[in-house]
């Protein structure tokens, strides 16, 4: 069918044609948004899941309701070794100059620059040729320890923000690269404007190892904060997410065309919008049949594998592979350790800084203590794809 018109959207945080299956989070990042509004505490959350089921679509909405609320907002996309207090000096420095042209003088968003210099300066962030422009106040967000600087400087702006009846919306992507004293000091600094009933709330996404980050604050945190899990689609929901763009193009499908993509993509996000896309290429006319479908596996198949699963293939050196291949033998779901290790052929202890490793890597994650499994959906069948011969030499 006509290339131009194919709804699907693969691709990472591209917005899907029907947003589905979504409703509970998205109705908690309006009401922490209208709660903040009207100067009342409010829960900031950090979604949890797997690759390619949906979290960073999730709060690029979560921003865009902020936006159309005329709060401020930020968005940083963390990534291995990430500065943070470089990325959050470049991210809040626009979003305090958008606050202080609203409210030109006023002498607490003055303090909010004056804030955020000092911390510019305290980390040693270097962006050449910006000039924050204010002179600093002594003694405020200046220590050059994160965990006492950054609810100095979040309190500040958000006094700032609420005294020009705006607020902030902090969202940052890919948490679980954030260092747990980044984390703790992100966390405090929520808690400190809840408390102040300062409008500043965070949305969060990350793969399920940053729970584990979180260590002793874990239980402390759960209270602040709501991580909410994202995962596959129900069925129904999923099948929506295929016929409802189609339908609006005017295309139908048939029940077992729909049945067929249900069962290769175990209703995850992304698999649906590539098999969707590849399935509506394939057919040459309304409805799309299930010879369609079967017909654009390999191709959807092949795209997955060179834009999906390949890319972190290609971050891990042949023994993390060798590991990898070992997990996937042992078939989808998560493994224990031990047997992980006997598969790979050497025992737990001397295979643990491997499996770390790999957790850093954000490859493989651990659902329970001694438990491991993959952070891509199905990783298993791609990796016994990708190296069909086992046991590896
Ligand atoms: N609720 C949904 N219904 C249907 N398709 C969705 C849904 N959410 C996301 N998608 C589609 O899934 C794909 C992946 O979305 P997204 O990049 O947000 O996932 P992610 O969880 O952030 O993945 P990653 O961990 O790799 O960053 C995109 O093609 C998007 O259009
Ligand atoms: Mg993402």
């Amino acid at each position: 069918m006509d290339a131009k018109r194919n709804p699907y959207s693969p691709g990472a945080g591209i917005p899907p044609p029907t947003l589905v299956g979504r409703d509970a989070i998205l109705d908690a990042a309006r009401l922490a948004l209208d709660r903040i509004g009207i100067g009342r505490p409010c829960k900031s959350f950090i979604a949890v899941g797997l690759r390619g089921v949906g979290k960073t679509v999730i709060i690029n909405q979560a921003q865009q309701f902020a936006e159309d609320a005329g709060f401020q907002s930020i968005y940083i996309e963390a990534f291995d070794e990430i500065r943070l207090p470089d990325a959050l000096t470049k991210a809040l420095r626009p979003a305090l100059l958008k606050l202080s042209k609203k409210d030109a003088v006023h002498d607490l968003t003055r303090r909010a620059l004056a804030g955020l210099r000092n911390f510019a300066s305290a980390f040693k962030v270097s962006f050449q040729g910006i000039n924050i422009g204010v002179r600093g106040e002594e003694g405020l967000a200046d220590t050059g320890d994160i965990v006492a600087d950054l609810p100095d400087l979040l309190v500040a702006i958000g006094e700032a923000a609420k005294a020009s009846n705006s607020a902030l919306a902090i969202i940052i992507d890919e948490v679980q690269y954030l260092s747990e004293t980044d984390m703790s000091a992100l966390i405090m600094s929520i808690h400190r404007c809840n408390q102040k009933l300062l409008p500043v709330v965070l949305f969060g996404a990350g793969l399920p190892q940053l729970r584990g980050k979180m260590g002793d604050a874990k239980s402390y945190v759960e209270r602040l904060f709501d991580f909410p899990n994202v995962d596959a689609l129900s069925s129904e929901d999923a099948r929506l997410a295929l016929e409802k763009p189609a339908n609006d193009e005017g295309v139908q499908y048939a029940p077992d065309a729909l049945e067929e993509i249900l069962r290769v993509t175990s209703c995850y996000p992304y698999f649906l919008q590539e098999w969707g896309h590849f399935a509506w290429l394939a057919a040459r006319q309304s409805p799309i049949t299930k010879d369609d479908v079967l017909k654009s596996h390999d191709l959807a198949i092949s795209k997955l594998d060179q834009s999906f699963f390949r890319v972190r293939l290609d971050r891990m050196t042949p023994t993390e592979r060798k590991y990898m291949r070992a997990l996937a033998e042992l078939g989808p779901g998560s493994h224990r350790s031990g047997d992980i290790a006997k598969k790979y052929g050497a025992n737990v202890t001397s295979v643990a800084p491997l499996r770390s490793g790999l957790i850093a890597k954000g490859m493989i994650y651990s659902p329970a203590h001694g438990d491991t499994a993959f952070t891509v959906p199905l990783f298993d069948e791609f990796m016994r794809r990708e190296m069909p011969n086992w046991p590896v030499r």
